[in-house]
């Protein structure tokens, strides 16, 4: 990277960073001017007349499992009418030129190009598959089988108007079997939020009966999951297992996210037919969480390991804002438990208030793990770590950022707007800049995977410091001579697609209304778009992105999250916001909007 466009890069996130904050104190809290953007794309009114389309049933009836642990009596949906209407999520848009609407236009349909390259490539090499291969043109079986980058993709089609795709795609879900695996054991997690995700989202989208229907054949599988004798749930269903109804055994140590990570889901599949049992299931989940929240070694915060079986939530030391090893999977999501809480709370339209104790509880617990990085140009940003708590009660940090933290910043925003908080919008302000800051800080313009930086002691005062930070890299192995300053490591320096950065810079323009993040997420479509294109015309996984190069090492990697987050958030950042509001929409941890009822 040039001097020049070191310079400039700077520059931006100076101006980014002055721009924001300041946005957030006038705009956000005031109240800006009224909506300029009328055009609302006709085709997300119009709802189509659910077709007579056949729905193949699975070749097996999950809600005919009799369960050996049954619910019993069944808690309701909260439908309180004593609470006050949420806050207002987006900003009050000002009006928008002629110019910058084109430029924004030209925007979209250029982020639209490259999801409908890559769909012909799905469609070519893994129709009906759950991966494509990017490079090899293969594909992979990995969640079951059930054509999960498809179904992951559904409200992508529509949202962008592709509606021939989007059609054919809803053709081809109605003959999915939820009665066959291609695996024995079924991940709880991932179908949960790809699957259920999907189809409940794609329905809320277009109305068509087909997809709410295949949505309870597909809940009613995982509902198996709760048949336990404690009620809490598995983190791997045992497909046979779980026909026979006989019950399971639930694991005796996940991570955190696994059980958390269901409320939306089940709350939303409660909401749209009007059968409690789903809620009620992740209830009782919610509140071993609830009353777990104050007794832990960092109160506010779960430990990243938890035992369902024990119904132990606070006994661990080790607190993550990012993912998490397990035993099981290497490497899984561990954040999404933080970021449903603020959005359970929006789904029941505030009527519980347990999610909105929780989420303050979480917000102001989680600060402690944040840190303010030294960087050369001083900018005051803020970027989320890892930590433990150790013998002498004190939280140590380990001062590393993954990728997938990046979501934090939008769980802040959203969490903020919803609790009528002010510094957490800022704080979310300040970490979405730290991350876009680390995507313009490398050469390849992408955030690698895993980062260490050197935190100041406070937030306020933090100055560069070159004696301090060679010292600070001497202490890490991982150092290299190439790193952007301010970084003491790229541990992990892939960039494998991920959505979490965009995410948060998408939730902050639509909470802000500041055109700056239009601009920063533009920079991080061009480079992503660019580095990891493959000649197959899709798009992979790059192995190191720390340094130029005009090809970049890839792999052959291209998981369904491409389509359902990353390229939906960058689309969604240049459409008129009323498309997908947030007042209206709340967007699951694999950015499947469920309607706000
Ligand atoms: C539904 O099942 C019939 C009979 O097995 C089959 O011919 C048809 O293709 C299936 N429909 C879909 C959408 O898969
Ligand atoms: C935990 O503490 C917060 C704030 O101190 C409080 O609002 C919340 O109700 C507490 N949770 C429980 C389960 O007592
Ligand atoms: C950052 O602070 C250091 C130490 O005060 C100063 O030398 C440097 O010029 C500052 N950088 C910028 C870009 O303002
Ligand atoms: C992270 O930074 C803080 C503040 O400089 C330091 O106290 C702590 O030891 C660092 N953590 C690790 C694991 O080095
Ligand atoms: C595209 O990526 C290659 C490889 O990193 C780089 O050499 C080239 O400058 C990039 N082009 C643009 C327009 O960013």
């Amino acid at each position: 990277m040039g001097y020049q466009s070191r310079k400039y890069r700077n520059t931006l996130i100076l101006v980014a960073g002055v721009l924001a904050i300041w946005w957030s104190v006038s705009a956000v809290f005031y109240g800006a001017s009224k909506s300029g953007f009328a055009q609302l794309q006709r085709h997300m009114n119009s709802k189509v007349k659910p077709s007579l389309q056949p729905v193949n049933r699975s070749s097996f009836d999950w809600s005919s499992v009799p369960f050996r642990y049954p619910a019993g009596e069944l808690t309701p949906l909260p439908t309180g009418g004593s609470s006050r209407p949420l806050p207002a999520v987006q900003a009050n848009f000002a009006p928008e030129g002629s110019r910058a609407s084109s430029v924004r236009d030209a925007r979209r349909r250029e982020v639209m190009e490259v999801f409908m390259g890559d769909w012909e490539a799905y469609k070519k090499y893994a129709w009906l598959k759950d991966a494509l291969k990017p490079l090899s043109g293969g594909f992979q079986d990995q969640f079951s089988g059930w054509a999960a980058t498809l179904v992951d993709s559904l409200d992508t089609l529509w949202i962008m108007g592709l509606r021939a795709e989007f059609d054919e795609a809803v053709d081809a879900v109605a003959g999915i079997d939820f009665g066959q695996s291609s695996s024995g054991r079924v991940n709880t997690f991932e179908t949960n939020i790809r699957y259920l995700g999907g189809l409940m989202a794609a329905y809320d989208l277009s109305g068509r009966e087909v997809l709410l229907a295949k949505a309870v054949e597909l809940g009613d599988l995982l509902y198996g999951a709760f048949n336990t004798e404690n009620r809490m749930p598995v983190d791997f269903i045992d497909f046979a297992a779980a026909k026979t109804g006989e019950g399971l055994t639930v694991e005796a140590s996940v991570v955190s996210a696994s059980p958390g990570t269901i409320s939306l889901e089940f709350t939303r599949l409660s909401q749209l037919t009007g059968d409690s049992k789903y809620y009620d299931a992740i209830s009782r989940v919610m509140d071993v969480f609830y009353k777990g929240q104050n007794k832990t070694r960092l109160p506010g915060l779960w430990p990243t390991m938890v035992s369902m079986s024990r119904q132990d939530v606070v006994s661990g030391y080790q607190f993550t804002l990012g993912g998490c090893a397990d035993s099981v999977r290497f490497y899984v999501f561990c954040y999404d438990l933080y970021e449903y809480l603020p959005k359970t709370h929006a789904l029941l339209g505030g009527h519980e208030p347990k999610y909105e104790a929780m989420s303050l509880g979480f917000m102001e617990a989680a600060k402690k793990l944040l840190f303010r990085p030294m960087i050369p140009g001083n900018e005051s940003i803020l970027m989320p770590s890892s930590g433990w708590v150790n013998t002498d009660e004190d939280i140590v940090l380990d001062n590393e950022t993954e990728h997938l933290a990046c979501f934090l910043g939008g769980a802040y925003a959203l969490g903020g707007k919803l609790l009528n908080n002010r510094e957490y919008v800022d704080i979310g302000a300040k970490l979405t800049l730290g991350c876009v800051y680390a995507y313009l800080a490398f050469p390849t313009g992408m955030m690698p995977e895993r980062i260490n930086m050197v935190p100041c002691k406070t937030w306020d005062d933090c100055k560069w410091d070159q004696t301090l930070f060679d010292e600070e890299k001497r202490k890490r192995p991982q150092y290299k001579e190439h790193l952007p300053q301010g970084f003491t490591t790229a541990k992990d320096p892939r960039y494998i697609l991920r959505p979490e950065a965009i995410e948060s810079v998408f939730i902050m323009y639509r909470v802000t209304g500041n055109p700056v993040y239009q601009e920063l997420g533009w920079k991080m479509f061009t480079a992503i778009a660019n580095g990891t294109k493959t000649e197959t015309g899709a798009h992979a996984a790059v192995e190191d992105v720390t340094h130029a190069a005009n090809l970049l090492p890839q792999s052959d990697y291209m998981e369904s999250f491409w389509f359902a987050e990353t390229l939906k958030y960058f689309y969604l950042l240049f459409c008129p916001p009323d498309i997908i509001s947030l007042d209206k929409y709340v967007l699951n941890t694999e950015a499947h909007p469920f309607l706000r009822s």
